[in-house]
């Protein structure tokens, strides 16, 4: 009994490290999940903006403060700095993370996905 719970509390353990790492993740891979936000989307260096923001070395960077883009108040408002952590909660379901922001966009579901398209994103700056 108390191995098992020793057992499971390990492998929660295991999967929040790896969860939280985005190192993981294959930037390559990473580059055709951005097929999905490169409707809206430019990372190129000067990229232009779309209906979104370009996201050229956005980790780091303050939400909502790209100049030349009309942001909602929602993300200017909301205090996030773009990291690894914030971008995963942020794209696991942006609707819940930052209420009323407006980028139209229901989520990326895969952790894989995810994972993937920060180290995309990551590698661009
Ligand atoms: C339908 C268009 C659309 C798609 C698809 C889309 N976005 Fe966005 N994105 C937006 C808009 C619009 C905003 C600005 C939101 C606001 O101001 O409330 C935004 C904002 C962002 C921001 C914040 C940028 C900043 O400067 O603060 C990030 C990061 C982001 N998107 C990443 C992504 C990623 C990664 C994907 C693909 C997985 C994606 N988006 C897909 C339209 C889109």
């Amino acid at each position: 009994m108390k191995y098992g719970k020793v057992a499971a509390l390990a492998a929660a353990v295991v999967m929040a490290l790896s969860a939280g790492s985005a190192m993981a993740g294959d930037a390559a891979k990473g580059e055709k999940v951005f097929k999905k936000c490169a409707a809206c989307h430019t990372i190129d260096a000067g990229g232009k903006n779309k209906v979104g923001p370009n996201l050229h070395g956005v980790i780091g960077r303050a939400a909502g403060t790209l100049d030349g883009f009309k942001y909602s108040k929602a993300m200017q408002d909301s205090g996030v700095t773009w990291s690894a952590e914030t971008l995963d909660k942020y794209l696991t379901k942006p609707k819940d993370f930052i209420p009323k922001n407006k980028m139209a966009f229901a989520g990326l579901k895969k952790d894989k996905d995810r994972e993937d398209v920060i180290a995309y994103i990551e590698s661009q700056k």
